[in-house]
């Protein structure tokens, strides 16, 4: 779908459709108030009333809010894309409300159909933007571009994510984000093997042992000249999660090929950082890595030195992912002296628990910092919830045997007590530039939701470029 922006009136503008909001109190005043009373159109956030004769789309508009109008958007193209029309044009009344509405088209009109033998067409191409003559048209002009761009690394992340383990390995992985370095002008390195044991991360080593796709670990650098700040963002890249040999329920397996969801995340955040020319230097780090069986598996029991030289008692072999954030972290800090590091991981069912399906989890020591991403995340229309640490909760990943357990020895509070393992692999002076971000719930689903449709939802990305922005305001 082509999204443009014009700067003329919605009459000029040949298409074969309108698309209008409209909400429960206008009801009664509309043109066509009988026919959309007949229509049972009560106005309602996400309800649509085509007109056909009139060629107009009504569409629901309970209040005017930044996530209304996204959620309006979604529905409008999701129903267009069901029709044989090939263009819309559309006016948003106020300028503040712009770009959500873009969101909710780039992102509400996205599927994922790389595997289906006839691929489901639509006939729509076309959806274009009017200016109003109330708006400043080049701020608006600059939200557009901005918008699209960070939508279409939304997209970029959704695609990698919805791509099968057979399809997307830790070499898939590698050669995307070499394919990304050459297109956006980015340093890529990757390490195969060979390097990670010259790294002395034998964390991330023993988690890839049984797989007959070997680990790799990315390290894109977007480098501007005179930078503002420099960020570091390290992703979980487990193309599978089989559990290893704590091996998972074989319900709980399906849907594993998304635990690299955070990996694919921080590769969409620096196509857009890079694509935006942001004065910010940025890397990304991804620990790609599939967790299988084998006769040479990883066992609970095994004890693991990692990067930062800490030891590590495995007791469950699912809780993987930060076994390998543990020397990515590591890898990361020693590379790249950074004002923060933040790090992308589907990592804990427990989040899901404490905060449902739909929230990324917020954790680190520093309130303020946190406190910065939610608004972030509510500006960019993404839930967060900060889940808080505490001494009592540290002490349950002691270890008799190592430096730390890689699991809890009480069931709960699963989501904080895996951070606070992380907390152990960021060194002294970064402690209060980390933040993590458990996206277990959010980077996913199996049903349509917001502007999500099923697979992967690309979270991450928004909430963190809406940050980044402000950093280079
Ligand atoms: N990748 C999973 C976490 C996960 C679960 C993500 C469901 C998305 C949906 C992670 O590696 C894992 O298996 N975690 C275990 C940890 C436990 C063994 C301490 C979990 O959450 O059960
Ligand atoms: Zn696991
Ligand atoms: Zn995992």
């Amino acid at each position: 779908m082509d999204v443009k922006l014009v700067n003329q009136p919605l009459s000029d503008s040949a298409t074969d459709i309108v698309i209008e909001f409209l909400s429960p109190s206008s009801l009664e005043s509309h043109t066509h108030a009988s026919l959309l009373s007949f229509a049972k159109f009560e106005g309602k956030t996400e309800q649509i009333c085509f007109l056909h004769e009139h060629k107009t789309l009504i569409v629901g508009l309970e209040q005017e809010s930044n996530e209304e109008y996204r959620l309006s958007m979604t529905s409008a193209i999701k129903a267009l894309q069901n029709t044989n029309y090939t263009s819309a044009k559309l006016c948003v009344p106020k300028e503040a409300y712009f770009q959500a509405a873009v969101e909710g088209a780039l992102l509400g009109g996205y599927s994922f159909q790389d595997y289906k033998s006839e691929p489901k067409k639509s006939s729509f191409q076309t959806l274009i933007f009017v200016y109003n003559s109330e708006y400043d048209y080049e701020h608006v002009e600059s939200i557009f571009q901005t918008t699209l761009v960070i939508a279409n690394a939304t997209n970029f992340v959704r695609d990698l994510v919805n791509h099968t383990p057979y399809d997307m390995t830790p070499q898939g992985m590698a050669v995307t984000a070499d394919s990304l370095s050459k297109a956006n002008n980015l340093e890529c390195t990757i390490l195969d093997v060979n390097g990670l044991e010259a790294e002395g991360m034998n964390a991330m080593l023993a988690v890839g042992r049984a797989s007959s796709n070997p680990p790799r670990l990315i390290h894109l650098a977007y480098k501007p000249k005179n930078p503002k700040k420099i960020i570091t963002l390290v992703g979980k890249g487990l193309t599978y999660d089989s559990g290893g040999l704590s091996l998972k329920a074989a319900a709980s397996m399906v849907t594993m090929k998304m635990d690299k969801a955070g990996g694919c995340a921080v590769m969409g955040m620096i196509k857009a950082a890079s694509e935006l020319g942001l004065d910010i230097e940025v890397h990304a780090f991804v620990g790609a890595v599939e967790n299988m069986i084998g006769g040479n598996a990883y066992k609970p029991d095994d004890v693991l030195r990692a990067k930062n030289g800490k030891t590590i008692e495995v007791r469950n072999t699912d809780a993987e992912g930060r076994l390998v954030l543990a020397d990515v972290l590591g890898y990361a800090q020693e590379k790249v002296k950074a004002d923060y590091i933040f790090d992308f991981a589907t990592l804990t069912g427990a989040c899901m628990v404490a905060l449902g399906p739909y929230t990324t989890g917020v954790m680190g020591h520093n309130d303020e910092l946190k406190t910065s991403f939610l608004e972030a995340a509510s500006n960019a229309g993404e839930y967060c919830g900060i889940l808080p640490f505490n001494r009592q909760l540290k002490k349950l990943i002691k270890s008799d045997l190592a430096d730390v357990c890689n699991v809890s020895s009480k069931p709960y509070g699963g989501a904080i007590t895996a951070a606070l393992f992380l907390d152990h692999f960021i060194d002294e002076e970064m402690k209060e530039k980390w933040v993590h971000f458990d996206i277990a719930g959010s980077a996913y689903t199996e049903s349509a939701w917001d502007v999500h449709s099923y697979g992967g939802t690309g979270a991450g990305v928004r909430m963190t470029l809406n940050w980044l922005l402000a950093q280079n305001a």
